[in-house]
């Protein structure tokens, strides 16, 4: 029994919304959501589930929606903005607000943003096979800030500027070249991840590559990278809710705070969807024979990195942790680190081709 002068206090109006909306919400370190379990979800007249990651900090969720052979959503309009990676499946999306309109198609490894206010509607153009999306959206800061379901999902107003230009929605972008590790694409669709140029980023493990996205002017962050063959990434740490999806290959993950005697680990492959926790020591690794992509959605953007967390470590990613930075030289590496990886290509018939290690001067 409630009564009206129960104190109220230690509130979560996104968990309180989630909970009401009918659906399965997963929590965990990582899953795939290839298998995830979706049912009917009233409000996008699809099915759909939430994943709620360990790791996902205090901004973010995932949205997961399946819709059928044939199917499609509801119309939506809502004040979130939306990072839509297509997990399976292909089907098209139109797009309208402030004077805009755009419908452009998709596949298994698109990406595309979804801007505060747009009115927008997934169509699954396959009559044989369902379509899965996976939606990484700001609504836990939305709800948290406003509080008000009427105001994030019923609110009349236009961004203009947020909708993109003639060509946003067709796959066609401007690289913005910066330096290693911050170079980007602005865009609002990228219609297949997989073929995607990549620019070299060697500072961050050998053979490297990355592109940061910005997409559709906003506060949501989209970065991919990929890890050459026989190769692995240095590790690196750095605060919550980087939502890793891995697209091309295969391979592991390690997670380990400073002093554990065991790294935890995870083994990926596309669907796989982890959140590597706040600053825990993390390390990707290619087991496949082919490169290994991943994509990575968080809030805060390399345009508007929103925290100061954010800010720093897009400014500050490669200088080693010796010399205050986020990342572990290969030379500083507990020798573990190589062994298991070398075993592991072993196992998938790969080789390393990872220089020596260097030694400390
Ligand atoms: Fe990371």
């Amino acid at each position: 029994m409630s009564s009206a002068r129960e104190p109220r206090f230690l509130l979560d109006p996104y968990l309180d919304w989630a909970r009401a909306e009918g659906i399965p919400i997963h929590e965990g370190f990582g899953f795939d959501l290839l298998s995830v379990e979706t049912s009917p979800w009233p409000r996008l007249g699809a099915a759909g589930a939430l994943v709620l990651l360990e790791g996902r900090g205090d901004f973010v969720d995932c949205q997961v929606l399946e819709l059928a052979p044939g199917g499609q959503s509801e119309p939506q309009r809502h004040l979130h903005e939306e990072v839509v990676y297509v997990l399976a499946g292909r089907g098209s999306t139109s797009v309208a607000g402030a004077g805009r309109r755009d419908s452009f198609e998709w596949g298994v490894g698109s990406l595309f943003a979804l801007p505060p206010n747009a009115r927008h509607q997934h169509f699954n153009t396959s009559g044989r096979e369902p379509a899965r999306l996976a939606a990484v959206t700001n609504l836990p800061l939305l709800l948290n800030t406003f509080h008000d379901t009427e105001f994030v999902f019923a609110n009349g107003f236009e961004f203009p500027d947020r909708m993109g230009r003639d060509g946003s929605y067709r796959g066609e972008g401007t690289l913005i070249p910066v330096r290693p590790g911050r170079h980007q694409w602005e865009t609002n669709f990228v219609p297949d991840l997989r073929s995607f140029e990549l620019q070299s980023w060697e500072s961050r493990g050998v053979g490297s590559s990355n592109i940061k996205f910005v997409l559709a002017d906003g506060t949501m962050h989209a970065h991919m990278s990929e890890l050459a063959v026989g190769t692995y990434k240095k590790a690196h740490r750095h605060g919550p809710d980087f939502h890793i999806f891995p697209v091309t290959g295969h391979g592991y993950s390690l997670f380990w705070r400073t002093g554990d005697p065991e790294p935890t680990r995870i083994d990926w492959r596309h669907g796989w969807l982890y959140a590597p926790p706040d600053q825990v020591w993390h390390q990707h690794f290619n087991t496949a024979v082919r490169p290994s992509r991943y994509l990575a959605i968080a809030y805060g953007s390399i345009r508007y990195p929103f925290t100061a967390e954010k800010m720093d470590l897009f400014s500050n990613h490669d200088p080693s942790w010796t010399r205050g930075g986020r990342q572990i030289e290969y030379e500083d590496e507990d020798p573990r680190i190589r062994e298991i990886f070398e075993a592991e290509l072993r196992k998938h018939g790969a080789e390393s081709r990872m220089p020596p290690v260097p030694v400390r001067a």
